[in-house]
């Protein structure tokens, strides 16, 4: 047997497994690392999140992603470096993060890396009939490990279009596995650049996990941001939308999308939800004027409208718990919105879990790759499929 498959046999029989889990989601604002310990997998799964850091991208890192992301035209030959590159830094940061908490790379079992989406394209937005759904991460596993030394499990979503999804969201596995609770209807909320949610039924019956995009979460909002406000990155706290009032006309052009009528579930990304998309809107607004905080205010409550018109849908004034994760649940002015839009409706964060909010998303992909290497036998009913995700990179 080559000595690769040896040890990973040996990993998925460990009592304890130790496995990075490392998120970079669209907002670029930096790789969410989570370190974990895992017993056990599918419904029996037991995680301590034992080190988490967002290690922030520099300026560099951000521009070489932004000029080929969610773009439909780019400089082929970059998309093809940046492969390659991205991993490399990924390994640097890990390689930081490990010698920072003085943890050797052979604690390490596993790292799971979800890498960096460029270009995510349900058939809904490309609407060519001849192509199923696509989707495409770089950030190659193979560069990770060898430069890690540590076995990487990565490109998670491929599988789940191959099995007939969208390749998102993907949290369900791991909403599902580590957050069912009998008797409480929970929704699992993130809100990242895009937004998210899995629902969660009080009867654990698979057949009712639900798990969407909403549309924008963070992205509008920071892309705003970003092209009017220089040097900042997002409205920190609300600060800037605080100060505008909605503008209805506006609003009601901004949620008049087909997006919006299609049928749950489904997924989106930058790609449709961009500055276009918010000049779009405005012009059919008949909008010459306005003000950067008015733009802010009404993008705020319109990410807000957007998020719980989608639950609502889910919940049919069904009981329910709403758990939120991702930057969006530390915009307070979007919470606000998101709680008054729910008829006040119970809010709790991660912190129930003993898991920080923010560490969630790599966390859940920490647990697909538990699942790859000992799990594999959840049935996860009829609406999901029930596949093993991520391929396997040995370091040598
Ligand atoms: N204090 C804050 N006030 C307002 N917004 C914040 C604050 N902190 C973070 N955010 C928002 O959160 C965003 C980052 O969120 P997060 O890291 O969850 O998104 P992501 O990297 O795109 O991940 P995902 O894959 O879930 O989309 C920031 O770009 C910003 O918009
Ligand atoms: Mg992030």
């Amino acid at each position: 047997m080559n000595k690769n498959i040896q040890q990973l046999y040996n990993i998925g029989l460990k009592e304890e497994r130790t496995i990075i889990g490392l998120m970079s989601g669209t907002s670029l604002d930096g790789l969410d690392i989570a370190l974990c310990k895992f017993r056990n997998s599918g419904s029996s799964t037991k995680i301590i999140l034992t080190h988490f850091e967002t290690v922030p991208y520099n300026n560099q890192f951000k521009q070489s992603v932004k000029s080929i992301f969610s773009k439909r035209q780019v400089d082929l030959e970059k998309v093809c470096l940046l492969n390659e590159w991205i991993a490399e830094q990924h390994a640097t940061i890990i390689h930081n993060f490990l010698s920072k908490n003085n943890i050797a790379t052979n604690a390490i079992d596993l790292i799971a890396s979800h890498g960096q989406s460029i270009y995510h394209a349900p058939k809904f937005l490309h609407q060519h009939n001849m192509y199923g759904n696509g989707t495409l991460q770089i950030g190659d596993g193979d560069h990770l490990a060898v430069k890690t030394g540590i076995i990487t499990i990565s490109d998670f979503r491929q599988k789940h279009i191959a099995a007939g999804g969208e390749g998102a969201p993907l949290a369900m596995y791991g909403d599902y596995l580590l957050f069912s609770k009998p008797g409480e209807n929970r929704i699992m909320l993130n809100i990242g650049g895009i937004a998210n949610f899995t629902f969660l039924s009080e009867d654990l019956d698979a057949d009712k996990i639900m798990s969407t995009d909403t549309g924008p979460g963070n992205t509008l909002m920071d892309a705003y941001v970003q092209q009017n406000f220089e040097g900042k990155f997002f409205d920190e706290n609300s600060l800037i939308a605080q100060q505008g009032s909605i503008n209805e006309p506006f609003l009601n052009a901004l949620i008049a999308n087909d997006f919006f009528e299609k049928p749950l579930p489904k997924t989106t990304g930058p790609e449709l939800f961009n500055l276009e998309y918010v000049a779009a809107a405005k012009a059919s607004a008949g909008i010459t004027a306005i003000s950067h905080a008015d733009v802010m205010a009404t993008l705020n409550i319109f990410t807000a409208i957007t998020i719980t018109n989608a639950i609502k849908k889910i919940i049919n004034n069904k009981h329910f718990v709403l758990y939120t994760s991702g930057g969006g649940k530390h915009n307070t002015l979007l919470m606000q919105h998101i709680k008054q839009q729910l008829n006040n409706c119970i809010i709790k964060d991660m912190n129930e879990f003993g898991i920080n909010p923010d560490a969630k998303e790599a966390i859940l992909f920490a647990t697909l790759a538990n699942e790859a290497v000992c799990g594999g036998t959840t049935n996860y009913g009829k609406n999901i499929p029930s596949v093993s995700m991520g391929k396997i990179s040995f370091p040598f």
